[in-house]
C-alpha cells in the first residue's frame, strides 16, 4: 500500500488524526485534494475534504477548538457536515454516508456508511481515493476503484455504473466534461455513452451549478476539449444552443462557407494562450453568435453575415441572463468586444488611417488591449499568406495606436468642451444646438482637424456657433 505521509504534513492533518484516534473513530482526507496530489498539480486555492466513518459535525468541532479556541465553525445541520477555515483553506468535514455525496441536495441525508460505501458514491474514481489520517495508519492511501490507475492512464470514470453514478446527480456529467478540459483526460466509452444518453437530465440542475462548470471549462487550458465534448454528448443543444447552432458547412453554387463552431472554438483556444480573464474567454466564445441568424446568400457576394457583431450584442443579455451570468458590466465588457470584434480587421485589411484608428480607440476605451487580443485570435485563416498579411497590417494597427494614445489621449475620451460650457459660450437653453455642436467638435478631434485640448476645441466652438447663426457673450 502506498503511504503519503511525506505530502500531508499540515498540522491540521496530524490534529484530525489525533482526535479521531481519541474518538475511537476513522477518518480520511478524500476528493480533490488527493487527486491533485497525486496529479502533483499546484492549485492556488484548496478546500479539502474530510470524510470520518462518525460525526463530521462533531469531529469538527472538536479540531476547530483544539487548533485554536474561538476558531468559527460552520454547520449544515440538514447535510450533516460542517467546515471551517485555516490558513486560508476551507476544510470540510462530512460523516460517511451510504447514499449519495450531494452537497448540494436539499435532501437531508439519511443513512451512516462505511468509507467504502461513501467512496463508491462519489462521482470519478480519480475523486473516489482516500489518505488515512489516523496515527497507526497515518498516509496510507485506499484506492477502491484502482484510481491511481486511470490518473495514469489519464481516464475519467465513474466507480459505479455511469448510469447510477449520473443519476445520484447528473451535474456529474458535466463534472466529467470539465475534469477531461482541466487535466486532458479521456473520458471512458462507457461513461461518454452514459452522458450521452442521459443528457437531458441535465435540465433538473440548477442554472449556476451549470454555469460554474461552464466558467470552468472556458478557463481550462484549452476549452475545445470541453466544448468539443459538449456537443458530442448533446449537453450544448441543451445548454448553450446558440452556440450549438454555429456547427456546420453549407454550400450553393459551390461556394461553401467556414463551420463557424470549429473556428469559434480555435479562437477560443488561441485566446487562451494569452489571457485567463474569463470574460475575454466568453467574448471569444460569443464573437460569432450572431452567424446562423444573419447568414444569407448572395449570388454576387457569396455567403454573408452581415452585422453578425451587432446582432450578437443584442443577444447577449438574455444569453446571460439565461445563464445566470452578471447582468452588469461584466455583460456591458462582452457586448463591447463583440460588437467591436471586427474593426481591427477591417482597418488592417484597408489602409491604416490615423483617423479610423482614433475613432477605434475612441469606442474601445480601456478595453482596447482585449479587443486587439480577441482580433488576433479570430484570425484562423489556413493560408500562411493571408495570416502574415493581417498579422503585419495589425503590427501596425498596434503601432498606430501606441503613437495615437500618446498624442490624443483619446483612451478615455471626455469632451474637452462640455454642453454647459456651449449653453454659457451662446446663452443658449439646453437644446439640439448643443449636441450639434458637441459631435462637430469631436469628429473635429477624430479627423485630426484639432488636437484633444481646451484651446483648440474653444476656438472650433466659436466657429461652429458662427455657422450655425449663434452669437456669443462677450
Ligand atoms: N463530489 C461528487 N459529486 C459531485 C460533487 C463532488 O462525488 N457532484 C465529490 C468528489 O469526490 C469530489 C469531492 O466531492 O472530489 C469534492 O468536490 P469538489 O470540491 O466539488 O471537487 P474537487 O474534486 O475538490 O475538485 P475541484 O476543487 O477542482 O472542483
Amino acid at each position: 500500500m502506498q503511504n503519503l505521509k511525506e505530502y500531508i504534513t499540515h498540522p491540521v492533518f496530524s490534529q484530525i488524526g489525533k482526535i479521531s484516534d481519541q474518538e475511537g473513530i476513522e477518518t480520511y482526507v478524500v476528493g480533490g485534494f488527493v487527486r491533485d496530489l497525486l496529479m502533483e498539480r499546484k492549485r492556488e486555492y484548496y478546500d479539502i475534504d474530510v470524510v470520518t466513518v462518525g460525526s463530521g459535525i462533531v469531529l469538527a468541532t472538536k479540531v476547530a477548538a483544539a487548533l485554536r479556541p474561538g476558531l468559527k465553525v460552520t454547520v449544515f445541520k440538514n447535510f450533516g457536515t460542517a467546515m471551517f477555515k485555516f490558513d486560508d483553506i476551507d476544510f470540510e468535514f462530512v460523516g460517511a454516508r451510504r447514499e449519495s455525496y450531494q452537497r448540494e441536495s436539499r435532501k437531508p441525508f439519511v443513512e451512516d456508511g462505511t468509507l467504502e460505501d461513501d467512496q463508491k458514491r462519489r462521482d470519478f474514481t480519480i475523486n473516489a481515493l482516500a489518505i488515512c489520517l489516523n496515527s497507526d495508519r497515518f498516509g496510507d492511501l485506499l484506492d477502491s476503484f484502482n484510481g491511481v490507475g486511470d490518473l495514469e492512464r489519464k481516464i475519467i470514470r465513474t466507480p459505479l455504473e455511469p448510469e447510477v453514478t449520473f443519476s445520484d446527480d447528473p451535474l456529474r456529467m458535466l463534472r466529467a466534461i470539465r475534469f477531461a478540459a482541466q487535466l486532458d483526460f479521456m473520458i471512458e466509452d462507457k461513461t461518454l455513452e452514459a452522458i450521452q444518453t442521459q443528457c437531458n437530465r441535465i435540465e433538473i440542475v440548477s442554472r449556476e451549478r451549470v454555469t460554474d462548470e461552464l466558467n470552468k471549462i472556458i478557463l481550462s487550458p484549452k476549452p475545445s476539449i470541453g466544448f468539443k465534448l459538449l456537443e458530442k454528448t448533446g449537453l450544448l443543444a441543451i445548454i448553450l444552443p446558440e452556440i450549438q447552432k454555429l456547427k456546420g458547412r453549407e454550400t450553393r453554387n459551390g461556394i461553401g462557407h467556414k463551420d463557424n463552431f470549429y473556428h469559434t472554438l480555435e479562437v477560443l483556444d488561441r485566446i487562451s494562450k494569452n489571457t485567463d480573464n474569463l470574460w475575454l474567454r466568453w467574448s471569444a466564445l460569443l464573437h460569432d453568435v450572431a452567424k446562423p441568424v444573419t447568414k444569407r446568400f448572395d449570388p454576387r457576394l457569396g455567403w454573408t453575415f452581415h452585422a453578425h457583431n451587432f446582432v450578437g450584442e443584442k443577444m447577449l443579455p438574455s444569453i446571460f441572463d439565461r445563464l445566470k451570468l452578471p447582468l452588469n458590466e461584466k455583460l456591458k465588457y462582452v457586448q463591447k468586444l463583440v460588437s467591436l470584434h471586427m474593426r481591427p480587421i477591417v482597418l488592417s485589411e484597408e489602409e491604416v488611417t490615423d483617423s479610423a484608428v482614433r475613432r477605434l480607440l475612441c469606442d474601445a476605451g480601456d478595453d482596447i488591449d482585449d479587443l486587439m487580443t480577441l482580433c488576433e485570435a479570430d484570425i484562423t485563416s489556413k493560408n500562411p499568406d493571408k495570416v502574415s498579411r493581417f498579422m503585419s497590417n495589425f503590427q501596425l494597427v498596434r503601432e498606430k495606436l501606441k503613437d495615437i494614445e500618446e498624442r490624443d489621449a483619446l483612451r478615455n475620451f471626455q469632451p474637452p468642451i462640455t454642453g454647459e460650457i456651449i449653453m454659457e459660450t451662446f446663452s443658449l437653453p439646453p437644446g439640439r444646438e448643443i449636441g450639434i455642436i458637441k459631435s462637430a467638435i469631436k469628429e473635429a478631434i477624430l479627423e485630426g482637424e484639432i488636437h484633444n485640448n481646451y484651446d483648440e476645441a474653444y476656438q472650433y466652438m466659436l466657429a461652429k456657433g458662427d455657422e450655425l447663426g449663434l452669437k456669443a457673450k462677450i
